[in-house]
């Protein structure tokens, strides 16, 4: 393993293979009906990536902010058919006036952001009375999802547990914040069942195709992958079948910002 941070850039070309056109996401659906309910007009992704939930969201008609670190995401994200308001920067250093939007949200991006309670802070700030932050990922320290790769590749849970802030701390920076009516609750569970060599095929199997195992050296990656191909190999011997399975709990983490200082 080399560190902590991911260099997007190098993997922004290929990112977007994991949105095939085929599927449709809940967490998208869920977006979609917070910005109907909060009658969002602006909206800001942090870490937006190449921008495809804010395309999505773009049919409510809000104008639609993206603030990403990587050149590369930006870049992608200038090629989505929604016109998109585009910013290089820090989750935790948030380069807009307060109270400017009603919805702020951000994807699979909160354990990247280092300080994540700054990032917290940040919203709450940009957020106007009554707005909401929504904060989508997954929680590794919850223990109630499984994926393979945690068991197969050295060292990519432990990074997971140390890069992901836990659902409980969330929380209670929310509330710390000031945000109020906070809720947890999963909004999409990914169930992928790979049998036998068919995980081989896996495209999240590929070396950049996620944060986790693009954190990891050619060898440890070359390791894991050697480690699957025992498996299957003493699967075959013994004529069992081997099943690698994906597991995941996404959730949202949901806080609202007082609408005055009197309603919290
Ligand atoms: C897993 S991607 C998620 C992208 C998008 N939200 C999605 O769901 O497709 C994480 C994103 O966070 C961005 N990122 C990483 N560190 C960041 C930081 N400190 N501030 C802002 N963005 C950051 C990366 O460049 C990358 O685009």
């Amino acid at each position: 393993m080399n560190s902590l941070k991911l260099n997007y850039d190098q993997i922004a070309s290929q990112y977007n293979q994991r949105y095939p056109a085929s599927q449709t996401w809940e967490r998208g659906q869920a977006l979609l009906e917070l910005a109907g309910q909060t009658n969002a007009k602006t909206i800001l992704e942090v870490g937006s990536g190449t921008g495809f939930w804010l395309n999505l969201l773009n049919q409510t008609g809000a104008a639609m902010y993206g603030l990403d670190y990587s050149m590369g995401m930006l870049q992608q994200a200038k090629g989505q058919p929604a016109p998109l308001h585009l910013s290089r920067g820090l989750g935790t250093q948030l380069p807009y006036r307060s109270a400017t939007f009603d919805l702020l949200y951000c994807v699979d991006a909160i354990h990247h952001f280092g300080d994540h309670r700054a990032f917290i802070l940040e919203a709450y700030r940009l957020l106007k009375p009554g707005g909401a932050l929504a904060i989508i990922g997954h929680d590794p320290h919850e223990g109630s999802s499984n994926w393979y790769a945690y068991d197969y590749f050295d060292t990519v849970y432990d990074t997971d547990l140390r890069r992901y802030p836990s659902g409980n701390s969330v929380l209670t920076w929310m509330e710390q914040a000031g945000f109020h009516s906070i809720t947890s609750q999963v909004v999409e569970h990914i169930q992928n069942v790979h049998v036998g060599e068919a995980i081989l095929n896996d495209p999240f199997l590929k070396h950049n195709a996620t944060s986790q195992l693009a954190l990891l050296d050619e060898q440890t990656y070359e390791a894991g992958l050697e480690r699957i191909k025992q498996a299957l190999s003493a699967a075959k011997e013994s004529g069992e079948q081997i099943l690698f399975r994906s597991d995941i709990h996404v959730k949202m983490f949901l806080g609202y910002k007082p609408r005055s200082i009197y309603s919290a």
